[in-house]
């Protein structure tokens, strides 16, 4: 009996050639895995695909709750936007993809995973680093990395083998959807100085287009994780479907960004998460109403760190786990409520509240009901400058400009 692969299919080009090519190559019976983490494809089509194709099980598996519950909202709650920029929905899925590729090669027998990624990408990292952490008895078979055909030539095989090529292989872009953003390359985007055509945007209207009435929505978080749109809760991939809705109508979400992959390219990709650009500046004015100084300082010191690690592959890692930890911690007072204005392309928090907030009126107003006393400021300040005081007296204060 022929060993056993189980390959994380998309119903696209590369992985429905892959299913033929592996069987060829590594005469190992195909196992095609769709993943449903919100990329709203028809999956009966795609799994029929597969079949057609000559795998011998074709299989869809709806992972969006845990998805949104335990990749998303965590990441949320860390702040984590790769380079001040990208939500990181493509690499929030690779890890969660690549676990249950491994749990059903588990439960299949199956002696490999395989997956379409190509050799110049962070996703084959994000993959192979994760199913080698979780399984590494499983070998890894990525047929795109290692057949060296071009665009031109996997399309000639494809026709060869009679395999359907999609409509969509004529369309120049490289696109990878799920609930959380839409990650946009290749074609006239490799030109760095080109503005991104308006066709490669899907979720939201051009802002120059978009009503010129603003949009309001209150978002409701408790410990972090947005619960409430509105006053009305809601789960949240409703919430997220929701916003993005009502964002991308305003024309919010749009993010085009130089970015420096972990292979060492720096390439141009456009994103698209209207729900993600709102709700990391909501979640973010929130916890400036409700952590201290220093818990907001330290936070935004692991930030990079959280996004590096989700970006570089490391889901899996001890690291990961503990940065986790701080994060879940430092959630615990993140409750309340963000109102967020949305007009023509631009987001603007306007309103905050929290049943836990710091803020406090009768401490910051200048108006009447003040309770700060400022009597207590010259004692403070004499205490607080007495260091620079001192120094400034025995050592003097070099003029900046005749150091130069
Ligand atoms: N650059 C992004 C990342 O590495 C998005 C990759 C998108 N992949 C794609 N096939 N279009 O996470």
């Amino acid at each position: 009996m022929a060993k056993k692969v189980v390959l994380a299919y998309s119903g696209g080009l590369d992985t429905s050639v892959a299913i033929k090519w592996i069987k060829e190559k590594y005469n190992m019976d195909v196992i095609a895995l769709c993943i449903d983490v919100g990329n709203e494809s028809d999956f009966t089509a795609v799994q029929q695909k597969a079949l057609k194709v000559g795998a011998i099980k074709s299989l869809v598996k709806d992972a969006k709750e845990t998805f949104v519950n335990h990749f998303v909202f965590p990441a949320l709650q860390a702040d984590a936007i790769y380079e001040g920029q990208y939500p990181l929905a493509t690499a929030l899925a690779r890890p969660l993809i690549a676990k249950l590729l491994v749990d059903t090669a588990l439960e299949e027998g199956a002696s490999a995973v395989a997956h379409g990624c190509t050799g110049k990408g962070n996703d084959q990292v994000r993959f192979d680093v994760s199913v080698n952490a979780l399984a590494p008895n499983l070998k890894i078979i990525a047929p795109a990395r290692e057949w060296g055909m071009t665009r031109e030539q996997t399309i000639n095989y494809a026709q060869q083998h009679d395999i359907p090529v999609p409509i969509t292989v004529a369309s120049p872009y490289s696109i990878d959807e799920n609930l959380w953003g839409r990650s946009i390359e290749c074609g006239v985007l490799e030109d760095p100085w080109t503005e991104p055509p308006e066709e490669v945007y899907a979720w939201t209207s051009s802002p120059s287009e978009a009503p010129d009435k603003p949009g309001y929505v209150e978002i409701g978080f408790e410990k972090g994780i947005p619960v409430a749109l509105d006053g009305q809760k809601m789960d949240g991939i409703s919430l997220i479907r929701q916003l993005h809705e009502l964002a991308g109508m305003h024309g919010v979400g749009r993010i085009d960004h130089l970015e420096n992959r972990l292979v060492g390219i720096k390439s141009r990709e456009i994103y698209e998460a209207p729900a993600g650009v709102v709700l990391f500046q909501a979640h973010q004015a929130l916890e400036a109403m409700v952590l201290s100084k220093d818990q907001l300082r330290f936070k935004q010191k692991i930030v990079p760190e959280y996004a590096d690690l989700i970006y570089n592959g490391l889901w899996f890692s001890a690291m990961h786990q503990d940065l986790a930890a701080y994060v879940k911690s430092s959630q615990r007072f993140v409750t309340g409520t963000v109102r967020v204005k949305l007009l023509k392309g631009k987001s603007t928090v306007v309103g905050r509240q929290s049943p836990v907030s710091l803020y406090s009126h009768s401490l910051a107003t200048y108006d009447k009901g003040d309770v700060f006393d400022q009597s207590a400021a010259p004692g403070f300040i004499h205490i607080w400058g007495l260091s620079v005081k001192t120094q400034a007296q025995v050592q003097g204060i070099s003029n900046p400009e005749a150091n130069s």
